[in-house]
């Protein structure tokens, strides 16, 4: 039996075309293109070809993919009549992962597990879930519903459907770069949970059910809210250092900062603080962003040195702000991202699958007597 690792760190479980990440140097490639490369240049539908085919798309194929995703905004009748009666005070990502579970009861086929399938599946569950958070948080304020407008890009439909008016170009922009950046990065927890659900030959709704819930977590994706939260609690960036100082005397953790693999600023949260102190200015959130800055100086002070640096949550969190997304929709936002790089994944399992069982250590007691229940 090899050596126990806690949290698994440093094993190498899977491999993988899609993510690499040099954690030392801070950067983050996918499919070998450098993720500030395609923050500037790509669009979230353009990543998610690339992730799925290993390569960029032509013109044709990726109108293909477009008209493809775009076709599959709508949610069959009787998912539309659930999500309206989901109660208005539950969870957006409590809401998520069932609706993505229950998706495959509209499946005909739903254990149906070979590659083109596979990517079938992942494209219904790509194009329905912005229509599940939109139609949801609209339902949840009392609002009518929107319907997908499948001329718009993904981003732009998304915005249009929660907001009931078309983005700014701006607007739809930013988004789509926070799509763009969140969708993928190696074997993060979430991405591990999907490739071991589908290792056992399950189905594709499972995998991306079990990755939502992983991502809902306060470690994993949930530190987004978190982060806002912690902005929130502070009342002005005059404020922001004693708050800091304070929760670090106490051994209390910084959310967004911190990250397994990155020992230096994660790439995309220095993409994203760029994004987050032009939309900030844009949007008379300037306070917003002067607290963020004033955080990352004071942890760059005190942790640095542990190599404790912003991660993607931290950024992402002011940015979601900027756009006007409410707070508890922005680990939904990650998880309708990162279901690209999840679905990705769960092909890559199925195009080269080993069931994954990894072995415990025992450490409890050996030849124990079986002691009557009367006798205890
Ligand atoms: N604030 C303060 N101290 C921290 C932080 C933080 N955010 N993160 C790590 N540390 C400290 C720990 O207290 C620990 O210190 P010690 O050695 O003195 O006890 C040391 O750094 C190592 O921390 P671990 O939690 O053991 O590191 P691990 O690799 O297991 O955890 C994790 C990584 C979970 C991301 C951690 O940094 C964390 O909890 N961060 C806050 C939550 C967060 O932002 N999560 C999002 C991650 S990115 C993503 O999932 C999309």
């Amino acid at each position: 039996m090899g050596d126990f690792a806690k949290g698994l760190e440093g094993v190498t479980a899977a491999e993988t075309n899609m993510s690499f990440i040099d954690g030392q140097e801070g950067r983050l490639e996918y499919v070998g293109i450098g993720i500030d490369d395609l923050a500037e240049h790509s669009t979230f539908e353009e990543t998610v070809f690339l992730l799925w085919n290993n390569r960029l798309p032509t013109a044709s194929e990726l109108s293909d993919f477009r008209k493809e995703l775009s076709k599959r905004y709508a949610l069959p009748a009787g998912l539309a009549r659930r999500v309206a009666e989901i109660p208005t005070t539950a969870q957006p990502m409590h809401m998520l992962r069932t609706l993505v579970s229950e998706m495959s009861l509209y499946d005909t086929h739903p254990n149906d597990n070979d590659v083109e399938q596979a990517r079938r599946k992942a494209m219904n569950i790509l194009g329905q879930a912005p229509t599940i958070v939109a139609m949801f948080d609209r339902c949840r304020r009392g609002l009518p519903v929107i319907e997908p407008d499948p001329s718009l890009g993904f981003s732009a439909n998304f915005l249009y459907m929660l907001n009931g008016e078309k983005p700014t170009e701006t607007m739809a922009r930013a988004f789509d770069i926070c799509m763009i950046t969140h969708a993928d990065h190696g074997l993060n927890n979430s991405t591990f949970a999907a490739r071991v659900v589908i290792s056992t030959l399950s189905d594709v709704y499972s995998a991306i059910t079990a990755a939502i819930g992983s991502l809902r977590g306060p470690l994993h994706g949930g530190a987004n809210e978190g982060v806002m939260h912690m902005l929130n609690e502070i009342p002005s960036v005059d404020d922001a250092e004693a708050y800091i100082m304070g929760k670090l005397e106490r051994r209390e953790k910084i959310m967004g900062f911190g990250h397994r693999v990155y020992k230096a600023k994660d790439p995309r949260a220095t993409y994203l603080m760029t994004l987050a102190e032009q939309l900030a200015k844009d949007t008379g959130n300037a306070d917003l962003y002067a607290k963020s800055h004033k955080i990352e100086q004071v942890m760059e002070r005190e942790v640095a040195a542990k190599g404790i640096y912003p991660n993607v949550d931290f950024y992402s969190a002011t940015t979601y702000h900027c756009i006007g997304l409410r707070l508890d929709l922005f680990t939904p936002m990650f998880a309708m991202s990162r279901i690209g790089g999840w679905s990705g994944h769960v092909i890559e399992q199925l195009s080269d699958n080993r069931l994954f069982r990894p072995a415990a250590a025992y450490v409890g007691p050996h030849d124990a007597p079986y002691v009557p229940i009367d006798q205890r």
